[in-house]
């Protein structure tokens, strides 16, 4: 196969430092050799908790933002140097959440991405259409558009780091998953806008993940789309059994 699959929980503001530990003690020995790649996505709080939880384990760590400046004055805000320094491999950029509440758009998603991968981080890169997109029928085009913006200046030789997850907006937290056809459909558009910018062998190496009320029900048809290399998992990451199950359904 080229390309192993990723499974990444997204806890989102959920779990203190002691409910994290706990979460992460249980997972570990659940997904203890994988044959796909496991990662947690926790709060900036919880993360240093994670990363000593995880030490050993075949679980990574990932944050769930990052600012695009190195350092300076922008309170509140976590830069991609001071995520690295800790240890921490990956952070999610461009989530919907952050587009919906926090003004993210593709312009501030790409400054991040290329901070994120200067930083020696691996992004995870989120796009995705609203509902009226898809009922419009340019999930496509805006998926491709999302995709491109967010890889400006991302040399090729960084692409190999980042992971692109695509979740339709209708299908997060709303208990409704896109069908696997349609999940398959939107990250093979997403493949193949890659290959139009870096080439087909670049774009083959490229992991590509579903997200949007995935769980261990679905996983496995989800998982089964050759465009799908795994999946982006917000609420049934919460759940150590449940994130398991489809851990094991990606191996
Ligand atoms: O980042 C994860 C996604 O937003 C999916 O969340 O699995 O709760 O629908 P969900």
């Amino acid at each position: 196969d080229l390309r192993t699959p990723v499974i990444a929980g997204n806890w989102k503001m959920n779990n203190d430092r002691t409910a994290a530990k706990a979460l992460l003690s249980d997972l570990a020995p659940l997904v203890k050799d994988a044959a796909c790649t496991v990662i947690t996505c926790v709060p900036f709080t919880d993360l240093e908790t994670a990363l000593a939880a995880t030490a050993g384990t075949d679980i990574k760590v990932g944050a769930q933002n990052c600012h695009f400046e190195k350092s300076g004055a922008y309170t509140g805000e976590v830069s991609a140097d001071m995520l690295a320094e800790m240890g921490v491999e990956y952070v999610v950029l461009g989530h919907s959440e952050r587009r919906q509440y926090f003004g993210e758009t593709d312009v501030t998603v790409n400054l991040r991405t290329k901070a994120a991968l200067a930083a020696g981080l691996k992004p995870i890169v989120c796009v995705g259409e609203h509902l009226e997109d898809r009922e419009q029928g340019v999930t496509a085009e805006l998926v491709a558009l999302q995709t491109k913006i967010a890889l400006l200046d991302v040399t090729a030789e960084q692409l190999q780091n980042v992971i692109i997850a695509y979740e339709p907006v209708w299908a997060i937290g709303t208990g409704k998953t896109a069908t696997a056809e349609q999940a398959g459909e939107v990250c093979g558009v997403i493949r193949a806008t890659v290959a139009s910018l870096y080439g087909k062998e670049a774009a083959d190496k490229l992991v590509v993940q579903y997200g949007g009320s995935m769980n261990a029900g679905n996983a496995d048809e989800l998982l089964a789309q050759p465009d799908v290399d795994g999946g982006l998992i917000g609420g049934a990451s919460l759940k150590a059994d449940a994130f398991a199950q489809i851990v094991a359904a990606a191996s």
